[in-house]
């Protein structure tokens, strides 16, 4: 989950909002004020209060996820941003407008114009081409043809179907037919976007590359999504802030760090619980300082004795601007030595995997996997930030709380080789 301070502005704005479906709203409303839980609710009057005092804020580029398990209100909070449910009570503002009691024609207009919808099973015209597809919800607005080919065929371009264009949508695979439908929510005018579940039916290597695809496309065109998933990994790699629904509550609303370090109930703790590490924590989080480096202008004997008095097999050098120069061994150190050389200039060093501090454990683990070196994160000027050890890493992807030990360092770097 990234951040930006660029989203401050808020494009929408939900006020206490509570949607009762059934007949005795007040009574059901009262009781759920009176701490009755929502199950407790639904048995005492045959109502359903799917939404109860929800209240936050989405600003304008941010994609903000709605969370929870299977019947916790998630799409009926969604259909109120766009006023296909009427909360009992509550206001939905969309720019300081009120759309939660708009008459129905002008609510269609700020749905055509405003506030577009992805739903989970794409809804694709299965005899159209793909690129009439695209471009359908443009049609009805009466865009004209040539701007709608234009346009179709940037989004066929950002989600990697270019050549696609004029099949028919039963001659694409699932997954291309799942890329059609978020090049047709990009391709829209809305610049909100409510997207229900939409990678929920894929199989888990297609949903990934969906999610990648998105936050691609997402950097490009900023628009305003609210996403809703059951799953924390999804919302935590999406989203901008996270709203966790229980019981039609929100139960915490925060950044996927807020989310992870405290999880304001037991519910946010269980969700917590499967979350994948490895997509979430960063090399920067789980990163350990080097405390013992070489400079290259540095003679071979201070290095040497550098290297005993810490137990080090091998050393980084760095350049005289602290950028890394490679890794260099006792044995080359011992060879300078003999050779009667004053610095460390010239000798052939390893070198190590460098990543850079944003990149995430898990995209970092096939680098463990086929050297024996250990990852150095690097700034963007090559300066050494410090490096991650198996054991480190292994630790982050399995612990809830970040690990960065010292002496795992120190035991690593003695057996490197
Ligand atoms: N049209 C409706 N009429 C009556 N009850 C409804 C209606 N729509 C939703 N509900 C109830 O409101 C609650 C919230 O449902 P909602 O569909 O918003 O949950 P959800 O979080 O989207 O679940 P899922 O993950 O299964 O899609 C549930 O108890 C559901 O039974
Ligand atoms: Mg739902």
């Amino acid at each position: 989950m990234s951040t930006s301070s660029k989203l401050t502005e808020p494009i929408i704005r939900v006020t206490d909002v509570s949607k009762v479906f059934g007949r005795q709203k007040e009574q059901a409303l009262k009781l759920r004020e009176a701490g009755e839980s929502k199950y407790e609710v639904e048995q005492a009057t045959k109502t359903t209060v799917a939404i109860y005092n929800a209240h936050f804020e989405v600003k304008k580029g941010e994609t903000f996820v709605l969370i929870g398990l299977s019947g916790s209100g998630k799409s009926t909070l969604l259909r109120c941003l766009n006023g296909l449910v009427e909360p009992t009570e509550g206001t939905v503002y969309l720019e300081n407008t009120d759309i939660s009691h708009m008459p129905k024609r002008q609510l269609q207009e700020v749905r055509r114009n405003k506030i577009g919808m992805v739903f989970q099973n794409v809804g694709l015209l299965p005899n159209r081409t793909v690129i009439d597809n695209i471009t359908f919800g443009l049609e009805i607005q009466g865009v004209s043809a040539n701007e709608r080919e234009k346009r179709g065929k940037k989004a066929l371009e950002m989600v990697g179907l270019n050549g696609q264009a004029y099949k028919r949508i039963y001659e694409l695979s699932g997954g291309m037919q799942q890329r059609v439908g978020l090049a047709r929510a990009l391709a829209s005018e809305q610049e909100i976007l409510l997207m229900d579940e939409p990678f929920s039916a894929l199989d888990p290597l297609i949903r990934r590359d969906m999610q990648k695809l998105f936050l691609d496309i997402q950097g490009e065109v900023q628009k305003t999504v609210i996403f809703v998933t059951h799953d924390l990994d999804e919302a935590l790699t999406l989203g901008h802030r996270a709203a966790v629904m229980k019981d039609g509550e929100i139960v915490q609303l925060g950044t996927a760090e807020d989310i992870l370090s405290q999880p304001a109930t037991g519910y946010v703790k269980l969700l917590v619980q499967d979350v994948n590490y490895g997509k979430i924590r960063l090399a920067k989080d789980a990163v350990v300082p080097v405390e013992t480096a070489a400079y290259e202008y540095e003679s071979p004997q201070v290095v040497l004795r550098r290297m005993r008095t810490n137990h080090l097999s091998t050393i980084f050098v760095l350049d005289s601007a602290d950028r890394l120069l490679g890794l260099i061994s006792i044995y080359t150190v011992m060879e300078l030595i003999e050779a009667h050389k004053h610095d460390l200039k010239g000798k052939e060093m390893t070198q190590p995997h460098c990543v850079n501090p944003d990149m995430s454990l898990q995209e970092m683990i096939p680098l463990f996997t086929d050297s024996h070196s250990p990852v150095v994160i690097v700034d963007n000027h090559h300066r050494l930030q410090g490096m991650i050890s198996p054991n480190t890493l292994i630790a982050n992807l399995t612990e809830r709380t970040a690990v960065t030990e010292q002496q795992e360092v120190k035991s690593y770097q003695m057996e490197v080789r």
